[in-house]
């Protein structure tokens, strides 16, 4: 136990994140509805930006954990240094800790997912050094034989230092004289950064489910690495499709189109290829962790078909900037990243948990799955209503009253929401620190 317990203080740290993330959602939400609603103190465009930055902390904080704690055990030796862990432990707290009281006292830098200021980057290459050392000196990795998850922690990781650099170009004159260099580098860095946190958690996703079903084939099959490619190429070219508005060399949003509709075909067979094996195997060990899977399968298969179709052009100009993004970007960073996390963490502790613990995460998923859907669907109604709203020719006060009764289907769905991740979050931070009193 002890050797995992920095494995562990990165989990509650994710979940820490998770539950601020969905106070200042659903304060958001509720703006939506009542504009004045906290407006002195915390406004919509103050909300919003917390909100997110917080989503994505939890989904760093919460796949690194899960990586501290696997690489032990896929390298079938201990973590290279304890110590550097710890420090790299600090460094991600304080950096939370700073951004959220800069966004508290009213600064934002105005950059999508980095609104903190450009100096605190600093603190995350340094982090992320960190990790990266301890990854590779734990795992010593040899890529020609290495199952498909270790290429995946490995990109994720590389990627990440490039695309976190990309992202600061714009403290550059070239860049930052240029808005269409500017708007074009800054997404491409986004897109490419979300790329690299799929690979981690992709990766944490393929050895729980190697490890469920005892077959050690999975990580080396053909169609896995074949996912890990198209998953590469994702990566490097699909960030395109943020751009469409753009007025950049069209050859770029073609290549990202095409491109982007590939992932997550993928995606969805390899998940659903092991749920057949799953059910042969006849394992009955990880009944709650299997059910955070499927949840995660159906999630793959409802972004893909909206992913489609907001990815054609002519659909996209739109689209682009109504709620149907929202819907995308949290349908993916809910439906798909969050739930194949808490996979792993079910995976990590379901031996553990009390029955109670089991039975509150089990009603928990299922009250996470449906109003996630209500929630879905409003962000939809609401887009699309709004689209045809905007191209009729309507003010934005007959706009607004058109989406109402979808923003507070939203915001209703979205109360729902966060009970269920509540009581899901909440029994794991109970067990994990029993964990850590008992060691
Ligand atoms: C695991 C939980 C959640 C994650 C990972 C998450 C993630 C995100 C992300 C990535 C965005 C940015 C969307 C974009 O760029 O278009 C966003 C926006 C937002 N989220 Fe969430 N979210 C979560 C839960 C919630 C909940 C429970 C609520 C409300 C009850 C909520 C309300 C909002 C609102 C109001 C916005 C702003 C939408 C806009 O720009 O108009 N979120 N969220």
């Amino acid at each position: 136990m002890r050797q995992h317990s920095i494995a562990y203080r990165f989990i509650l740290l994710g979940f820490a994140c998770l539950l601020l993330s969905v106070s200042f959602g659903l304060t958001a939400s509720l703006q939506y509805l009542f504009p004045h609603f906290l407006n002195e103190q915390f406004s919509f465009r103050n909300t919003r930006p917390i909100h997110v930055f917080l989503a994505v902390s939890w989904i760093f904080a919460c796949v690194i954990g899960i990586i501290y704690k696997y690489i032990p055990d896929v390298a079938g030796r201990a973590l290279y240094s304890g110590k550097l862990a710890r420090v790299h432990f600090a460094l991600q707290t304080l950096t939370i800790f700073i951004a959220v009281s800069g966004f508290c006292m009213g600064y934002f830098s105005g950059r999508e997912y980095l609104e903190f200021p450009p100096w605190v980057s600093s603190l995350i290459i340094v982090y992320w050094l960190l990790f990266a050392i301890n990854f590779l000196m734990t795992i010593r990795p040899k890529l020609a034989s290495a199952p498909v998850y270790i290429w995946s922690w490995c990109t994720g990781l590389l990627f990440f230092f490039i695309t976190i650099i990309e992202a600061h170009l714009w403290l550059l004159p070239y860049f930052n004289d240029n808005i269409i260099r500017d708007l074009t580098v800054q997404w491409k860095a986004n897109g490419s950064m979300v790329g690299a946190w799929n690979m981690l958690i992709y990766g944490t996703a393929m050895y729980a489910m190697e490890q469920i079903t005892g077959d050690k084939k999975m990580g080396h099959q053909k169609i896995s690495f074949a996912f890990y490619f198209l998953g590469l190429t994702n990566l490097m070219f699909n960030w395109g499709h943020h751009t469409y508005i753009v007025p950049a060399n069209p050859i770029v949003k073609q290549v990202a189109y095409i491109i982007s509709m590939t992932e997550l075909v993928l995606l969805a067979n390899i998940l659903w290829q092991w749920k057949i094996s799953y059910k042969k195997s006849g394992n009955t060990s990880y009944p709650l962790a299997y059910r955070f899977f499927k949840v995660a399968d159906t999630w793959i298969l409802l972004n893909l078909i909206l992913a489609i179709a907001i990815s054609v052009p002519y659909i996209n100009q739109y689209t682009h900037g109504t709620q149907i993004t929202v819907a995308h970007a949290m349908g993916a960073t809910i439906g798909i990243n969050t739930m194949l996390l808490l996979a792993s963490v079910t995976f990590i502790f379901e031996e553990q948990l009390h029955d109670a613990a089991k039975k509150s995460i089990g009603i928990g998923l299922t009250v996470m799955h449906y109003s996630l859907l209500i929630f879905w669907v409003s962000l939809l109604g609401a887009g699309i209503t709004r689209a045809i709203a905007l191209y009729e020719g309507n003010y934005f006060a007959q706009v607004s009253r058109k989406i109402m009764p979808y923003l507070v289907g939203f915001s209703a769905s979205g109360v729902v929401l966060v009970v269920g991740i509540c009581l899901i979050a909440f029994s794991f931070i109970k067990t994990i620190s029993e964990k850590q009193l008992e060691d």
